[in-house]
């Protein structure tokens, strides 16, 4: 059975589409057909971190929307190098649709559910991921809503993670599947047992994963993937710890 997972944070870069595209690749790596959607249309990041590994886009999530393509014309294989055929990404824009475009004409905001069924279907996925802006605009909610599963990144201060508390009480009005969190860019020293039980007690919600701060990541400058650069790094180890537990079904969704 297919399953549709979108990360999603309150505020910005807190690590949702290095993550993304890291669980993404790792999906792909044991053999599921994997499509990524960057549907961050503001702020795209997708379309550079897999520049390197697939062809130049012509079609993206904001040409399907305003009526250009169909979806399927925009999923790009996004890993030929490394042989994963069943990868795929949707890349946010292209060259041709601009974010003057989309924001000047608007869209039906239904297409994007009806877009990503479109995917699943045609492309025979396991996995549907969506890589989210941060905060709430249309096609963030409309992706926290298709969710199947839904992972809150937050970073382990407390802005974040007040942050976090807003994002897992929307996706509880919008009836989410099941809700998990990952604590990301975690600095050394930080006992994690207190903020495992501050995350639990606070969001009544499982830790999924506590991701450590790698500074390898800073100076990798997206010539690679952090997961196939550094397979055996402890965050290579959380990633693998968000796939077993969210896509597996088997997240600590307590309401
Ligand atoms: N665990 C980590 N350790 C160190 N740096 C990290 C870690 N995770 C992500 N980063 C870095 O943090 C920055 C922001 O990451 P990323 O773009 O994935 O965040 P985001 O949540 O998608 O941001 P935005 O809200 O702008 O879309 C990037 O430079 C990324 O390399
Ligand atoms: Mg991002």
């Amino acid at each position: 059975m297919s399953q549709i997972i979108t990360l999603h944070s309150y505020r910005g870069g807190t690590g949702k589409s290095s993550t993304a595209a890291n669980i993404a690749l790792l999906l792909a790596s044991a053999g599921r057909r994997v499509a990524l959607v960057d549907t961050d249309i503001q702020t795209p990041a997708l379309d550079v971190m897999f520049a390197d590994t697939m062809p130049a886009a012509h079609r993206s999530l904001t040409d399907y929307l305003i009526g250009r393509c169909e979806i399927e014309d925009a999923a790009y294989p996004a890993d030929a190098k490394a042989g994963h055929e069943g990868f795929f990404l949707v890349p946010a824009r292209s060259r041709a649709a601009g974010i003057n475009e989309i924001m000047g004409r608007g869209y039906d905001v239904g297409l994007l559910r009806e877009g990503f069924d479109r995917l699943i279907d045609s492309l025979a996925l396991d996995v549907l991921l969506l890589d989210t802006h941060a905060g709430f605009n249309n096609e963030t909610v409309t992706a926290m809503a298709s969710s199947d599963a839904l992972l809150v990144v937050t970073r382990a201060d407390r802005l974040d993670l007040a942050g976090a508390r807003e994002s897992m009480a929307l996706a509880n009005r919008l009836g989410c599947g099941r809700l998990s969190v990952a604590v990301n860019m975690v600095p050394d020293g930080m006992v994690h047992e207190r903020l495992r039980d501050n995350v639990e007690s606070v969001y009544g919600t499982r830790l999924t994963a506590i991701l450590p701060y790698a500074s390898e990541l800073a100076s990798l400058a997206g010539e690679r993937h952090f997961s196939t650069a550094y397979p055996q790094h402890p965050l290579v180890a959380g990633y693998r710890r968000i796939i077993s537990d969210v896509s597996n079904g088997t997240s600590g969704y307590r309401h």
